[in-house]
């Protein structure tokens, strides 16, 4: 990833987000550098996953421009926003699968639709898919609802991955998951960009994924960025939401020295 690492492959800028008379986003700019795991942090609330929606052309917002890959959003042709969408996946907040079909339907899903591969093939991705996220072969016959949550969170990843995406988007990928599982999920995302050379966008409110795996991060408060950066440089800033986030009973300040 060296050599990659200033070079942007989603940039968010000026982007304002209204639903109605809300104003979730007022002038929201960041930018995501290639190979990194890029975490998004903010209060319940200050529109991460709004912005996430907006990153995966789910949302329009209401002015500014997003670039993915490249491409300017606001433009991009349908022939063009396809091919677009076959190069990320995406684990969203509610994680959900869809609870009729099985493990390997699940991660199948996308091949089956776009990939026109033959069956035999894309059976052997699928396996070999729910091998990398660590699930037994066994887990392919089971039905969601014969998951745990652990490995609920690890089919959803295995269908992000199933079509060899360049870029992840993670909506809270750790919640719901006991510390254990949780620490155990964040190093799978690690050893997932390290091996497979991804960029992770990943919306968070967990501190630990913060201080072992995010390289930068951006802290949404007030409808903008307060602060963005390495933790380091986040814990320097001064501005009120990002103490809040930082100095709290759950906040690692006191705990720990900083990695
Ligand atoms: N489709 C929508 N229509 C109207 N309001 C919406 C819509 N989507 C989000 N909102 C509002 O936008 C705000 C931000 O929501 P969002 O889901 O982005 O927050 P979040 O930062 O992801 O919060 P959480 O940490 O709880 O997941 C909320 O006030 C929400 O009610
Ligand atoms: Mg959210």
């Amino acid at each position: 990833m060296s050599g990659h690492m200033n070079e942007p492959i989603v940039t968010v800028k000026d982007v304002v987000t209204r639903f109605g008379e809300v104003v979730v986003h007022d002038g929201v700019s960041l930018s995501v550098n290639r190979g990194e795991i890029y975490g998004l942090l903010g209060g319940s609330g200050s529109g991460k996953s709004t912005l996430l929606k907006e990153m995966i052309m789910l949302l329009q917002p209401s002015s500014g421009e997003i670039n993915v890959l490249g491409r300017k959003l606001q433009t991009i042709s349908a022939a063009d926003s396809a091919d677009l969408r076959r190069r990320w996946g995406v684990l969203f907040q509610a994680g959900a699968l869809y609870s009729s079909l099985t493990v390997e339907e699940n991660v199948g899903i996308k091949l089956r639709e776009y990939s026109h591969l033959p069956e035999k093939l894309v059976r052997d991705i699928v396996a070999m898919k729910i091998d990398m996220v660590g699930l037994p072969a066994n887990a392919a016959g089971l039905y969601p609802a014969e998951l745990s949550g652990g490995m609920i969170k690890r089919v959803a990843l295995a269908r992000a991955l199933a079509m060899d995406p360049e870029l992840l988007f993670l909506d809270e990928p750790t919640s719901g998951l006991d510390p254990v599982g949780a620490e155990a999920f964040d190093r799978l995302i690690l050893e997932m960009r390290d091996t497979l050379g991804l960029s992770i966008v990943m919306v968070t409110h967990d501190l630990d994924s913060i201080w072992t795996i995010v390289d930068r991060f951006a802290v949404l408060g007030e409808r903008k960025v307060v602060a963005e950066g390495r933790l380091a440089e986040v814990l320097e800033n001064p501005h009120p939401v990002v103490r809040q986030f930082f100095s709290g009973e759950r906040g690692r300040l006191r705990s720990r020295n900083g990695k």
